[in-house]
């Protein structure tokens, strides 16, 4: 039988940053991870990064690269009606956010992980979680073989479908859940941004997003439905619906190339409580969702993490557990302003129904958003990142 100090389930951003975090503590920890390295490293996924997070990769020392390749962001635009309403992030609030890929942030973790000798199990089957309340034990099937890892603490980094969550009695924890009547169908392709800056498109036909990794790949997203077929979604229909749903400056700008990667993924906002369950920490998706706008998601799980890896160190360096059971009243508290914020984001850009008194409440806020500065500033600081307390 194994042992170490945290058992991590999920090789993710969440397990990844967590498991360096403690590592450079003077902790030892094991990461289970069900897929394969490549498999892990090949998601495309978020895009956005909060100042903090950004300073939280710096403290984990895996913050090199992404300083030299990252573009800072001072501010977006929100297209609704034919027009364009910049959010001036930096003006607003001094604070700016990060372009740089969840991929490259996985690489980057995963790289400084296995330099450093890392225990990081890839293709771990059946893990298995028990003893939470006093003595925990992950079991795992690797080679054939099935496996037992003795140690003091969990941390769930296993995301939403994962298994951490499901080992806790559904009697022990309270579920809020909302679903949203549509997905985003997102394409990365090889081709300059339409614009220099973000673009949050409202239009009667759907939602539309401009985003991108670097001066030369995009990242687009369309408001689809939920039940789309990507093979409906050859790449002309792609940009065509997309440019008929940005303002016209902005679909001017469009460069149409072959898309590297094309993917439908369903919007929700989940949150569970508690986090903690005994000696099991629940982080990252494995705790919560949020629909994408706003891109909250990695940030949030990386706000679990420092409060997580933070409560750690206190308890190994004194024995005192205040920290840890603090975690989970810290981290909701956030969570859900970000659940809050994500859910508004979503409701004023998104096509909900063939209601127009629905479509005319919509372009009133955003019109009272584009001439109050206090509106805008509300925005600009929940989209950098509200503060850690
Ligand atoms: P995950 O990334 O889901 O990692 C969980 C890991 O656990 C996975 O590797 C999985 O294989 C593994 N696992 C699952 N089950 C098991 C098991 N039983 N045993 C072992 N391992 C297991 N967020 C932002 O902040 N900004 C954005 O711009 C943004 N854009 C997004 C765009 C899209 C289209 C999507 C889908 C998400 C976006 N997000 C964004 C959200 C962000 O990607 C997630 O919040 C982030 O990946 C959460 O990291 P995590 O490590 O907690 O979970
Ligand atoms: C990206 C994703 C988001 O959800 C968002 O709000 C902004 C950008 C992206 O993947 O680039």
């Amino acid at each position: 039988m194994g042992r170490t100090q945290v058992a991590i389930v999920g090789a993710g951003p969440s397990g990844l940053l967590l498991s360096q975090l403690l590592h450079l503590q003077g902790i030892d920890s094991v990461v289970l991870e069900r897929s394969s390295r490549e498999h892990v490293a090949g998601r495309i996924r978020a895009g956005i990064l909060e100042p903090g997070t950004v300073d939280l990769l710096l403290q984990a020392k895996v913050g090199e690269r992404m300083l030299s390749e990252r573009l800072v962001h001072d501010g977006f635009a929100l297209g609704f009606a034919g027009r364009s309403v910049r959010v001036d992030l930096k003006g607003l609030t001094g604070g700016a956010v990060s372009v740089y890929g969840q991929t490259e942030i996985t690489k980057d973790l995963t790289d400084a992980r296995m330099a450093a000798g890392a225990a990081m199990i890839f293709e771990a089957r059946e893990v298995a979680v028990e003893g939470i309340d006093s003595r925990p034990t992950v079991r795992y099937l690797q080679g054939g073989r099935v496996h037992e890892l003795r140690c003091d603490f969990v941390a769930g980094c296993d995301g939403y479908h994962g298994v951490c969550r499901q080992s806790v009695p559904r009697e022990s924890m309270q579920c809020f859940e909302r679903g949203y009547p549509f997905g985003w169908l997102g394409i990365l392709a090889d081709v300059p941004p339409a614009a220099q800056e973000l673009i949050y498109s409202n239009h009667e036909r759907g939602f539309a997003l401009c985003s991108m990794r670097s001066p030369t790949r995009s990242r687009y997203y369309l408001q689809c439905e939920l039940h789309e077929k990507l093979e409906h979604w050859p790449d002309e229909r792609f940009w065509d619906e997309l440019r008929r749903r940005l303002p016209a400056s902005a679909a001017a700008g469009v460069t149409c190339g072959p898309s590297l990667e094309k993917s439908i993924a369903p919007l929700r906002s989940f949150v569970v409580e508690p986090l903690r369950f005994g000696r099991l920490f629940l982080v990252g998706d494995a705790a919560h969702i949020v629909p994408p706008t706003g891109a909250k998601g990695l940030n949030l799980a990386a706000g679990d993490v420092r409060v997580l890896y933070q409560a750690l160190a206190e308890y190994y360096r004194t024995g005192r557990e205040n920290l840890l059971e603090s975690y989970s009243e810290k981290c909701l508290r956030r969570i859900w302003r970000a659940v809050r914020f994500s859910w508004w984001f979503t409701s004023v850009t998104h096509r909900f129904s063939d209601d127009p008194f629905n479509h005319r409440l919509q372009l009133a806020e955003l019109d009272y958003l584009a001439e109050s500065t206090a509106a805008l500033t509300s925005v600009a600081e929940n989209y950098v990142g509200l503060p850690f307390k």
